[in-house]
């Protein structure tokens, strides 16, 4: 219904789509996060969600992965407070999302299972989302 109301239609080609396709929604007003296996019509706070596009990292957003145990330390030196802060990694390979939602105050940074070839993905609530390529483990 909402596709209709916005007359933007979205069809998917590839319905196998695998999961290194995922699209990123977050609502600008509540922070929501949906991911999704293609793109799709998704509504927040009343506001109709564009995809984020994922850009390379800048300078204030490099991410940094160190491989150790079987899984990815990931960090970003980055702001934690309030009003700028990163709202969540994840790592995406063909089968598989794996999402951790951060919060203002905490350290910027998590641990994820290092499995597979995919994208680590870093969002940003102010400047976005930024993705490199997983490390080879
Ligand atoms: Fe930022």
């Amino acid at each position: 219904m909402p596709e209709l109301i916005s007359g933007t239609a979205v069809t998917n080609r590839n319905r196998t789509a695998n999961m290194l396709k995922t699209q990123w929604y977050v609502c600008p007003l509540c922070g929501n996060v949906i991911s999704a296996a293609g793109e799709g019509a998704f509504h927040c706070c009343g506001i109709a969600l564009p995809p984020l596009v994922p850009e390379e990292p800048d300078e204030s957003h490099t991410i940094s992965v160190e491989c150790m145990d079987g899984e990815y330390f990931v960090r970003m030196e980055h702001p934690m407070t309030k009003s700028h802060y990163l709202s969540f990694f994840a790592a995406v390979t063909s089968e598989r999302v794996t999402l951790v939602k951060l919060y203002p105050e905490q350290e910027p940074e998590t641990r994820l299972p290092a499995r597979g070839h995919g994208w680590l993905y870093a969002c940003c609530n102010r400047h976005g989302l930024f993705r490199i390529p997983l490390p080879k483990r």
